[in-house]
């Protein structure tokens, strides 16, 4: 029988039948989800990649990125809970980071929730480091959470 790792069939662009899909995932694994319209915007800006990781041909995982001149953004990523921590993320990011650095951008920025250590975990692999703090940038219960900024250098030799 395929392991768990081989069901992942396989990352391809994210397509507006997908937006449901791609919601559940969101509502189920975010503290403050985006709603259906951000997504349906990201589709339809030429600057912005949207792709899903599928597990048999249903969408378990997704990423948005933005590309203006060499600078890439990752603008949100999520896993669907039940098949978290199974490598999906890791992979579609080294995707998202050998297209970029084929298509000679410079550097991948993102910002993360100072409280997400396991996405931070996942970035410092990869080779992101940390490059800044936005205070005060994520709503949290009542309040609000500093964003960790990071970069990973794409001319730094990281893989
Ligand atoms: C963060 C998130 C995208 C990671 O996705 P994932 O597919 O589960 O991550 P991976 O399986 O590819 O993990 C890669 C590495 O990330 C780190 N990591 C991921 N989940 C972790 C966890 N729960 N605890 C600790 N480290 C974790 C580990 O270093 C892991 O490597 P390892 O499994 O070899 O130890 C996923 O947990 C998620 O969707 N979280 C909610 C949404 C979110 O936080 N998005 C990021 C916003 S900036």
């Amino acid at each position: 029988m395929a392991s768990d790792r081989t069901r992942v069939a396989a990352i391809r662009a994210m397509e507006l039948e997908d937006v449901d899909a791609v919601m559940a995932i969101e509502t189920a694994a975010q503290l403050t989800p985006w709603n259906g319209t951000h997504f349906c915007d990201c589709l339809g800006n030429a600057n912005y990649l949207c792709q899903v990781a599928t597990v048999d041909d249903v969408p378990a995982a997704f990423l948005i990125l933005s590309r203006i001149l060499d600078e890439t953004h990752v603008l949100n990523i999520a896993v669907a809970p039940a098949w978290q921590r199974h490598g999906i993320a890791r992979r579609l990011l080294q995707q998202a980071l050998s297209a970029a650095r084929a298509d000679a951008m410079t550097v991948v920025y993102l910002e993360v929730r100072e409280s997400n250590q396991s996405a931070q975990a996942l970035y410092r692999q990869l080779g992101f480091e940390v490059c800044g703090v936005r205070k005060n940038y994520y709503r949290k219960g009542d309040g609000h959470e500093n964003a960790v900024l990071m970069q990973c250098l794409l001319t730094s030799g990281h893989k």
